[in-house]
């Protein structure tokens, strides 16, 4: 093995003080022990990036295993006779188990692959939610597949004009609040479309995320093009004799997530009847009792997060299918809109999976190259995607307030007598 090279790296190591784990110093102790030379290379290069604040690494990079058409996200240094190490710097993604639950010995089998094959960094995890592999060489992309594949029956997770790899919140493994199993979700979904994810088939990318309930963990409405949260649609369920424990001091508001500070004794109408957005609540003094008019909840979770042990969700659950979040890029960020306020969701799942595929049907053909769902339907409008492609009926769910311009379009069956005039016509009761 050749003599490992060390670079100086004064500002990088500045970073090693302060009181948060420094990642200057967790890649430098890895690679000592390893001596790798991938990890001292990438240092200098951060280094010498400090120094010129501009990246160095070369634009694009398109690399890949056989088979599937992403997954890996090439890179190439542009300093590769400094840090030839890092000549070549590819990121895996790992398609993660649904809310990121694993055992030791898989992240053991995982690191001994990629200290074996790799430069022993990680990102865990991707914003998407993959275990990110950082930085490995071209002709080491197949063997890694192979393990991974064989050795620990994990696949690769989507990268380009696809379905990226689906997320979801911790949902029923350990949050009582949670509506939907959520991550029987992520991963039927993850292994019905694994096509979709592995063979980029789409004008752009689409995403799946899951959350459990509307408090969004996964925060699904601002980074899916297809977000799935959690809601019920029967009554909040009430526990008087736990809201008496809260007002009388005994259980602490919140679970306790604000006692670092003295807000003074929970007080009820302070802190959840006059917080409620939709003003539903009523605390009765005399019977010491809590009323919620369930008809004007909205479902905001509010009460329930700060009265978890009184309050719970009801048992009447589904989720709220919302559509078209995404990044500024090109027309403007969005959040993602209300497509379908209830729909229930059991395995096989087959009604999500029908909505879904309309939209994909559509967005397939008609989207335009890189045009992102949310921006087709600021194309062409909501009310024609809800009503002509998904076929679904307008509700006044589906918007926040009516269109104050009268601009409105019209379909010419709906108008009597249509659009063929004759002029003519007009002119003989109407003369010049
Ligand atoms: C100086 C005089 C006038 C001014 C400043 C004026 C201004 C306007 C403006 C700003 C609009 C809105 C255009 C739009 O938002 O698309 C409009 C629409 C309209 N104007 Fe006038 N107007 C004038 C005279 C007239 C006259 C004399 C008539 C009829 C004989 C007329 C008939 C209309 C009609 C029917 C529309 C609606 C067209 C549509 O919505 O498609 N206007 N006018
Ligand atoms: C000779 C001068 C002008 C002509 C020929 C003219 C013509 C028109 C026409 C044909 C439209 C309808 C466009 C459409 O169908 O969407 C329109 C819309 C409009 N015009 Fe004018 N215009 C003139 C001057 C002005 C001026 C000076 C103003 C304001 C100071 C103005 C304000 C508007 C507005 C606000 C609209 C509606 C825009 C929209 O939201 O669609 N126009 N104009
Ligand atoms: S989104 Fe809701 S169900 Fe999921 S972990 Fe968060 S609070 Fe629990
Ligand atoms: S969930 Fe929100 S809207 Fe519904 S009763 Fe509680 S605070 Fe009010």
């Amino acid at each position: 093995m050749a003599e490992i090279k060390k670079h100086d790296t004064p500002m990088v190591d500045e970073l090693k003080g302060g009181p948060w784990p420094s990642f200057v110093d967790d890649i430098y102790s890895y690679a000592e022990k390893h001596q790798k030379q991938a990890c001292f290379d990438l240092m200098g290069q951060l280094e010498l990036s400090y120094k010129h604040k501009e990246t160095h690494w070369k634009h694009g990079g398109i690399v890949g295993v056989f088979g599937y058409g992403g997954g890996v996200i090439g890179r190439y240094s542009d300093q590769q006779e400094q840090f030839p190490a890092i000549w070549a710097f590819h990121t895996i993604r790992v398609n993660q188990p649904a809310s990121k639950w694993y055992h030791t010995s898989a992240l053991r089998k995982l690191c001994e692959i990629w200290d074996h094959r790799g430069s022993g960094m990680l990102n865990t995890h991707g914003s998407t939610g993959d275990l990110v592999l950082l930085g490995t060489v071209t002709e080491q992309l197949e063997p890694i597949f192979f393990d991974l594949t064989h050795q620990m029956n994990m696949d690769l997770g989507g990268s380009g004009s696809n379905l990226r790899t689906p997320s979801c919140c911790v949902g029923k493994a350990r949050c009582e609040w949670s509506c939907l199993d959520t991550q029987a979700l992520c991963y039927d979904l993850t292994m019905t479309y694994q096509d979709e994810l592995h063979r980029p088939a789409f004008p752009y990318k689409f995403k799946f995320k899951i959350s459990g309930c509307p408090n969004d963990c996964v925060a699904a409405i601002a980074r899916a093009d297809l977000s799935i949260i959690g809601t019920w649609i029967d009554d909040i369920r009430i526990d008087q004799e736990a809201v008496r424990a809260y007002v009388g001091g005994e259980l602490k508001p919140n679970a306790g997530a604000h006692s670092d500070r003295d807000w003074g004794p929970f007080d009820i109408k302070k802190e959840v009847i006059d917080l409620c957005p939709t003003q539903c609540m009523h605390w009765d003094e005399k019977e010491k009792k809590l009323y919620i008019n369930n008809k004007e909840c909205n479902r905001c979770m509010h009460c329930i997060n700060v009265m978890p042990e009184a309050l719970r969700p009801g048992t009447d659950t589904g989720a709220t299918i919302l559509m078209g979040a995404k990044a500024p890029i090109l027309e403007g960020a969005q959040l993602s809109t209300v497509i379908v306020p209830f729909m229930r969701l059991e395995p096989p799942y087959d009604n999500l999976k029908e909505l879904i595929e309309k939209t994909w049907d559509f967005w397939m053909e008609n989207g335009k190259n890189r045009e992102r769902l949310g921006e087709l339907i600021q194309r062409i409008g909501l009310n024609r995607f809800i009503v002509d492609i998904l076929g679904l009926k307008p509700i006044p769910q589906h918007v926040r307030e009516p269109r104050a311009n009268p601009y409105v379009f019209w379909k010419e069956e709906e108008v009597e007598g249509g659009w063929d005039r004759d002029v003519a016509e007009f002119r003989k009761r109407h003369p010049a």
